[in-house]
């Protein structure tokens, strides 16, 4: 089997991605890349990589790489992510793909004529409750699917934290940084949807975020405009039936956390703080489902998401091996088919009313 070898640009998320990439079969990031010089020798002495650039144009070219994981920010990904395909290298892509739907369908196209392999990390589908659920739910635990509700709450006011997150035009704000994850699971259980309403808010229009002064060489809270949403609420209708409800909200004061509870005619299934809970007709109560153990991930990380990432980059490095036994990892139609729903919110949320995809 060839071991991959894996260059990582953006040493952020990219950081837990290295770990990630360690654990998973048959792969091992030998280069990273950063325009942040200080943040990139510390991550490549942390885990002790050789080879490092500023330039990503440096890093794909490199012949020493097989895979590119792009972990920078949005607006960056498009251009990566083309370099990397037109240099042949098989490319694993954090949402959003694009900015925009053309740019997003043209390099699946680019993809699929190039033939490499192509992944988004959209890797909360290997968290054990929600692939057991994916499982129970394809075996009609549920049956006909009547409701989804997903609620979501962070603690902080959004825009909080400073960078391109609280930015709309960077590719930032809560409904693509984590409403995007939620959308993929929807639709991964119960397929596509069919009509959006939604409403999209910054409840927070400026907010202090602590930045050094170099002349007093003291920590000041700097005020800085958001425009990036920091919550949002969305009805979906499926098209095989049943709706869902996301409701997002920041600035919560406290963490509530997030919980999807899904009800069907024949059973309703709870996710809440990675537990899954059930009841079936003819159950007495809602109870604890205990997940098999070829579900679990092992041994608490740092970040549950990045034992959970490790399964996308290992059936990718799989794919790339071509070996006999290939299981599915979401890939660039999966990051289209989300990014076509969040463009549909967007709209609904612009001209308050339903828009059908
Ligand atoms: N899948 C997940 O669960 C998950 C979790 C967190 C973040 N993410 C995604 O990862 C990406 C990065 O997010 P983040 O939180 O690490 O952001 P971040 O701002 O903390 O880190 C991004 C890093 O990229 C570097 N960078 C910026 N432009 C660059 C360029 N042109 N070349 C090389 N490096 C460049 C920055 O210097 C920074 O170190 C985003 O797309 C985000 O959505 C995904």
């Amino acid at each position: 089997m060839t071991k991959i070898r894996v260059g990582v640009i953006g040493t952020g998320w990219g950081q837990l991605q290295i770990e990630s990439f360690k654990r998973a079969k048959n792969c091992h990031v030998v280069a990273l890349c950063d325009t942040n010089l200080v943040r990139l020798q510390d991550v490549a002495k942390a885990y002790k990589i050789d080879q490092t650039f500023s330039d990503y144009h440096k890093l794909i070219a490199s012949n020493e790489i097989d895979l590119v994981s792009v972990a920078s920010p949005p607006d960056s990904h498009q251009a990566m992510t083309q370099a990397a395909i037109d240099a042949g290298k098989h490319v694993l892509v954090e949402k959003p793909l694009a900015l925009n739907m053309p740019d997003a369908i043209k390099l699946l196209e680019s993809a699929e004529q190039k033939k490499i392999v192509h992944a988004v990390n959209f890797e909360m589908r290997f968290l054990p409750a929600l692939a057991y659920s994916k499982e129970l739910i394809d075996e009609q635990y549920l049956g006909q699917l009547h409701r989804v509700d997903v609620t979501m709450g962070v603690e902080q006011p959004w825009g909080e934290r400073g960078n391109w997150l609280a930015d709309d035009v960077r590719g930032g704000g809560i409904l693509m940084e984590l409403g995007s994850h939620f959308i993929d699971t929807l639709r991964w259980w119960f397929g596509d949807v069919r009509s959006v309403l939604a409403g999209r808010r910054t409840h927070f229009s400026t907010v202090k975020i602590p930045s050094f002064d170099e002349k007093t060489r003291e920590t000041i809270l700097l005020k800085k405009s958001v425009t990036g949403d920091d919550a949002f609420w969305a009805v979906f209708q499926f098209a095989q039936g049943g709706e869902a409800l996301l409701n997002f909200v920041t600035g919560a004061r406290h963490d509530p956390g997030w919980t999807i509870s899904a009800y069907g005619s024949m059973g309703s299934l709870i996710v809440n703080s990675g537990q899954l809970l059930g009841k079936r007709d003819g159950d007495r109560e809602m109870t604890l489902l205990p997940i098999p153990k070829r579900l679990e991930l092992g041994d608490n990380p740092k970040d549950p998401l990045m034992w959970s990432m490790a399964k996308v980059a290992e059936r990718m490095v799989a794919k790339i091996n071509h070996e006999s036994d290939l299981k599915p990892f979401p890939d660039f139609r999966d990051g289209i088919a989300v990014e076509k729903i969040i463009d549909a919110i967007r709209c609904s949320s612009d001209t308050r009313g339903w828009v059908d995809i």
